[in-house]
Order: C-alpha cells, then sequence, then structure tokens
C-alpha cells in the first residue's frame, strides 16, 4: 500500500480525538460523557442531554434553566426564510428543503460565523439547536399546505416542536405529554454517535474553516442517504411492504440472497456486532407510546417476529446483524402522526446537537488540522498527449 493505510470505508482509522461519546460494539454500549445511553434516555430531558454534550456536564437545575431559555430565545427564523421555503415545490422531500435552509442560515446570522471567537461559536451552536425544530416543522407544513407557526417559549423543546408541526393557529394545541416524552426520548437517543458519516462530514467540512451553518447542511446531506440516517424511512417503508406476518420469511431469503441489492432496513451496524441499545429504548417505548394512545399498528407485530426471525437465522448471527436504531422508531414516529418523509428530518434535528458539540471539540482541539485524506492511484501513469485528429 505504498507510504499510505489503505482503509476503504475508514474502519480502521481514528479520525480524531473526542471525550463526548464511547461506543464498544461488541458489548453494545453507548456513554455519553460517561453516561449510558439507556439511563439518559430514561431519565433526563433532550435539553439536559444538549448541555452535556455541548458543555461536557449534566446541568444543575439552574444551569438547565439559564441553557433551555438560551435556547429558547433562538427559536424564531429570520421572517425572510419564510420566502425561501416558498421558492420549493410543494412536493420537495422535507430533506431537500433542509439542505437547502440550514445552508442558508449562514447568509442570515453573519454575526456567528467567526469561528475563531469561541463566543460566536457558541451562539452559532444555540441558534443551530433551537432553530432546527422550527426549520423542520416549516419543512413539514409547507408539505402539506398549512401555514407556519411561530415558536411558543412556554412550551418546552419538544412540546415546542410538537405544536408547530401538528397546531394550527384555528385551534389551541395542547401537547400529550406521553407523546412529548416518547419524541425527547427519540431525540436523546438520535443525539449523538461519535465519528459516524454525517459527523464525520462535519468535521471535514468545519476542518477547512466553513462557517458552521455550511457545515450542518453538509452533515444533514450526508444524513439523508439510506444506509444512514434515511434508514429510518426505509424500514417503516419496508416493514409496511413485508405488511402481514407470513411474507417475512419471502424478505429475509431476499436479504441473504447475495445476488439481490435488497438488504434488511434498519439492521446491521458498523460498529454494533451485538443489539443496539438504543433500539432496546426505543422497542419499549413503541410500547409506552402505544398503551398511552390506545393504538396499535400491525407494523409493530411484522417488526417484531421479522426481528425474533433473523436472530434465529444463521446469515445474521454468523454476521452480527442486530436491529439498531431506526429498526423502531419508524413505529411510534408514525403513531405520533409523522410522514415517512419527516423521519430523517426528525434524525437531522436531534443530532444536531451532536455535530454542533463534535464540531466545537474540533475546532478547540489544538491539534487541528484540514483533513485531508490521500488515495492509492490506479490510473495510468504519465504518458504521451494525442492531438485530437490523432486519437
Ligand atoms: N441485511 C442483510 N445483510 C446485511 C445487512 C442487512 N441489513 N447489513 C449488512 N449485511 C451483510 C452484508 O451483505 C455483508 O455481507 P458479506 O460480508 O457476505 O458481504 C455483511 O453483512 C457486512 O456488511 P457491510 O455492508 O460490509 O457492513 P458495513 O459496516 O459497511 O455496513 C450498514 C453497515 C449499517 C451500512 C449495513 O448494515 C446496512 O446497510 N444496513 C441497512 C441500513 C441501515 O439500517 N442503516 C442504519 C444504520 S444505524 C443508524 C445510522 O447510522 O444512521
Amino acid at each position: 500500500t505504498g507510504m499510505f493505510t489503505y482503509d476503504p470505508g475508514f474502519t480502521s482509522t481514528a479520525s480524531c480525538e473526542s471525550a463526548l461519546t464511547y461506543i464498544d460494539g461488541d458489548e453494545g454500549v453507548l456513554l455519553h460523557r460517561g453516561y449510558p445511553i439507556g439511563e439518559l434516555a430514561e431519565k433526563s430531558s433532550f435539553m439536559e442531554v444538549s448541555h452535556l454534550l455541548l458543555n461536557g456536564e449534566l446541568p444543575t437545575q439552574a444551569e438547565l434553566d439559564k441553557f433551555t431559555h438560551t435556547i429558547s430565545r433562538h427559536t424564531m427564523l429570520h421572517e425572510q426564510l419564510a420566502t425561501f421555503y416558498r421558492g420549493f415545490r410543494r412536493d420537495a422531500h422535507p430533506m431537500a428543503i433542509m439542505c437547502g435552509v440550514v445552508g442558508a442560515l449562514s447568509a442570515f446570522y453573519h454575526d456567528s460565523t467567526d469561528i475563531t471567537d469561541p463566543r460566536q461559536r457558541m451562539i452559532a451552536s444555540h441558534r443551530l439547536i433551537a432553530k432546527m425544530p422550527t426549520i423542520a416543522a416549516m419543512a413539514y407544513k409547507y408539505s402539506v399546505g398549512q401555514p407556519f407557526l411561530y415558536p411558543d417559549n412556554n412550551l418546552s423543546y419538544t412540546g415546542n416542536f410538537l405544536r408547530m408541526t401538528f397546531g394550527v393557529p384555528a385551534e389551541e394545541y395542547v401537547v400529550d405529554p406521553v407523546i412529548e416524552r416518547a419524541m425527547d426520548r427519540i431525540f436523546i437517543l438520535h443525539a449523538d454517535h461519535e465519528q459516524n458519516a454525517s459527523t464525520s462530514t462535519v468535521r471535514l467540512a468545519g476542518s477547512s474553516g466553513a462557517n458552521p451553518f455550511a457545515c450542518i447542511a453538509a452533515g444533514i446531506a450526508c444524513l439523508w442517504g439510506p444506509a444512514h440516517g434515511g434508514a429510518n424511512e426505509a424500514a417503516l417503508n419496508m416493514l409496511r411492504e413485508i405488511g402481514t406476518p407470513d411474507r417475512i420469511p419471502e424478505y429475509i431469503a431476499r436479504a441473504k440472497d447475495k445476488n439481490d441489492p435488497f438488504r434488511l432496513m434498519g439492521f446491521g451496524h458498523r460498529v454494533y456486532k451485538n443489539y443496539d441499545p438504543r433500539a432496546t429504548v426505543m422497542q419499549k417505548t413503541v410500547r409506552e407510546v402505544f398503551a398511552a394512545m390506545n393504538v396499535s399498528d400491525p407494523v409493530f407485530d411484522v417488526a417484531l417476529q421479522l426481528e425474533e426471525m433473523a436472530l434465529n437465522d444463521p446469515y445474521f448471527v454468523e454476521k452480527k446483524l442486530f436491529p439498531n436504531v431506526d429498526f423502531y422508531s419508524g413505529v411510534i414516529l408514525s403513531a405520533i402522526g409523522f410522514p415517512t418523509t419527516m423521519f430523517t428530518v426528525l434524525f437531522a434535528l436531534a443530532r444536531t446537537v451532536g455535530w454542533v458539540a463534535q464540531w466545537n471539540e474540533m475546532i478547540s482541539d489544538p491539534e487541528q488540522k484540514i483533513g485531508r485524506p490521500r488515495q492509492l492511484y490506479t490510473g495510468p501513469t504519465e504518458r504521451a498527449y494525442t492531438p485530437i485528429g490523432d486519437r
């Protein structure tokens, strides 16, 4: 391999040092700044976890109040951005809108684009965390043709998002605490996941000194793919397509067939070779949401039986393929009322916290350099130029 280590897909390259998130993929362990994800999902709020990721420690009550207040001060979007939405087709995928609108933020918030100033970096981080629910809800409202709703800072971060998404000006929207808690938990489960493709993209974009809004837009673009954040949408579409448990074996057979590109969506992970601890919480949350809403969805039974069948199949056992975070999330999101096209948007909303925390960590790292991988050149060696008439 010459001078360079050849590592396609970076399966064995540590691109940075980070104190944010620890994963032991063999044991199925995920810790944020030392705290197990299951405990954070159970006992913390998304705002507490955001504070933890961004500032290093779980907040005291006073710190949490201050942090929540700071975030709520930034929830509004520049009014001009509403016009920007109107340039999109109504049937635009909301992830396409997200890439555009978040990238456009750099044109609106000039006073937080000087990345050499730690204060500006923190303002940009707060702005991104605060505005993402507004941006996501507006993408949804635009697609259904309903008016945009302004944020209501009397509500929680998550309650405000639910209201901006599902509320209408004509009626008072009452936030259902069970749905609010479930949604908040889903945000916690997606908040950070060390050097995944989109986070690495944010770091790489940021390593050149690009402004934070542009970097997060790059992360959103990367997250969109079905092998990454797009898997939640793909997983629910797959479960709906399967439809009834009797058709599961057919899909398992397809997933195992080397000549068929089909994969079980929401299954397998680059790092986890054990049950994804986020999937455990997610499955539990489905049951809670269904019980509280007094609903059920045949798609959940398909998911449970598909999981059981796969986990008992030698192909999945040998390759250590387990359900990942995306396997059950769609079932809950659909019950709450989100269309599948919004699933990856919700992932982006929550992951923004991890992205900005990682970006800040990178910029503050004295070892930080522009990310510039090398390659193994496989093209022709130097050769004589042929004039066009002689080719
Ligand atoms: N269904 C069937 N076979 C699979 C699956 C699957 N979902 N995932 C991996 N495999 C097989 C794959 O064919 C390969 O077999 P072989 O060694 O015989 O060629 C082996 O398992 C290893 O797969 P890989 O593609 O080399 O592994 P990777 O680490 O590059 O890919 C992955 C990880 C998540 C992209 C992949 O498991 C996948 O495509 N899963 C489905 C999409 C998905 O659920 N993505 C969400 C990931 S979690 C949330 C997030 O990160 O956004």
